[in-house]
């Protein structure tokens, strides 16, 4: 008798952890559009943290690049120069002609270099 109880028990359990399963299928579905928006993102317009791109151009690029990437102090025009995202990572790690090289980390060069770009 005490096994059949015992049974019971488990049917009951059995069947709550199905529930509990099904229930779990609802967050996976919200997470599928998540996934996918920022890989369209990246196909159209390369992966980059703007805010951190704009933030390091603010402090250390805009006094001869000018506030637009239009050039002005000393620097060139960065807009349609016609690099590679690893061409500006070049520029900013060696310097070129009268620009210094830039003190960033080659991961903040790269975001950088691609939010150029993307202007
Ligand atoms: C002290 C002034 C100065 C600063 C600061 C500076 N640049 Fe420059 N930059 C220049 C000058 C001048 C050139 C042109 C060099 C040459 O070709 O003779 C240049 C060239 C470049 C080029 C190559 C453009 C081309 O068409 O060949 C890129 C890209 C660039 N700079 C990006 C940056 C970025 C991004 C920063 C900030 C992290 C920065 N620069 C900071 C002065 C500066």
């Amino acid at each position: 008798m005490k096994k059949f109880l015992m049974m019971i028990g488990f049917v009951a359990i059995a069947a709550m952890t199905a529930c509990g399963a099904g229930g779990d299928d609802v967050p996976v579905e919200d997470d599928t559009p998540v996934d996918e928006a920022p890989a369209a993102d990246e196909a159209a317009t390369g992966d980059f943290d703007a805010t951190a791109a704009e933030d390091i151009y603010n402090r250390s690029c805009i006094g001869c690049h000018g506030q637009n990437l239009q050039g002005g102090g000393s620097g060139p025009g960065l807009i349609d120069s016609g690099l590679s995202v690893e061409e500006i990572v070049h520029v900013l790690e060696q310097g070129q002609g009268l620009m210094p090289p830039q003190d960033l980390e080659p991961d903040e060069a790269e975001n950088l270099a691609k939010w150029i770009l993307a202007q």
